[in-house]
């Protein structure tokens, strides 16, 4: 165990606006920790600055024992953290296999010839899409849909794995079998930091969660208790998120 990733006062602004103001936390590798919190609360932005989209206006983060604050996206990924984001990008007129050749391709240490044909047929395996493998991405299910763009990120080799909202959208048994997908990422060794929503799923798979309204951390600590807290409650009502 060790600390996989690290904010430390960590601020965004945009213009006049604080979109993430002095916000501190610590993950621990093999941790599934979830990052909550109101529609506009930080959370996106959270993890634009820990993916390298957004350069931090100040304070550091830090990815084992490296200062990423100011790297960029590209060698963020190379160093071991990859992402899913809220409206998911996949290429549509290709097939599922292309679309993890692609990502793969931007790997260094990726594969090339048979076993790259065996790394995307894993990685399709994976995610639950090894029959889809010929479709086009433009024809998959929502699910489908997440699940390639899942496989595109781990893809690139992550230990870290940022999912911003991966599970919106989903019910019934297609969220049950997103929550199995995402426990059994842990299984593997990767650490994950979750931007969610959706309560079952929140309770289902995260050891402890982070608090973000109005761009301020509220509240951090195991799941139940951080669910409960009622500085937690008041800031989710009125949002039709809760
Ligand atoms: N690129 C940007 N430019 C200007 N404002 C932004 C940008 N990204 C986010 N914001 C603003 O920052 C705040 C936090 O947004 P965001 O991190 O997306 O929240 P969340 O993901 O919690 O819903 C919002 O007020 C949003 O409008
Ligand atoms: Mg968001």
């Amino acid at each position: 165990m060790g600390n996989m990733l690290g904010l430390c006062h960590v601020s965004k602004s945009f213009g006049g606006l604080v979109a993430v103001d002095n916000v501190s936390f610590t993950i621990e590798e093999g941790e599934i920790v979830g990052l909550l919190g109101p529609n506009g609360s930080g959370k996106t932005t959270v993890l634009n600055m820990i993916s390298g989209s957004f350069r931090p206006t100040s304070g550091e983060i830090w990815y084992k024992a490296t200062n990423i604050s100011r790297m960029r996206a590209h060698d963020i990924v190379q160093v071991g953290i990859a992402r899913t984001f809220q409206l998911v990008r996949v290429l549509g007129a290709f097939t599922c296999a292309q679309n993890v050749a692609a990502a793969l391709a931007f790997h260094p240490g990726g594969a090339f010839g048979r076993a790259a044909v065996e790394r995307i047929e894993r990685l399709l395996d994976t995610v639950g899409l090894v029959l889809k493998a010929d479709a086009l991405a433009s024809d998959l299910t929502y699910i489908d849909l997440k699940r390639l763009e899942l496989a595109r990120a781990l893809a690139l080799d992550p230990s870290v794995l940022l999912l911003d909202e991966w599970l919106a959208g989903l019910s019934g048994t297609e969220l049950d079998d997103g929550i199995a997908l995402i426990r059994s990422l842990r299984t593997q060794g990767l650490t994950i930091l979750l931007v969610e929503h959706v309560m079952r799923a929140i309770r289902a798979l995260c050891d402890r969660c982070i608090v973000l309204s109005s761009a301020v951390k509220i509240a951090e600590g195991a799941t139940g208790d951080v669910l409960s807290d009622p500085r937690v409650v008041t800031s989710y009502l009125g949002s039709h998120d809760a």
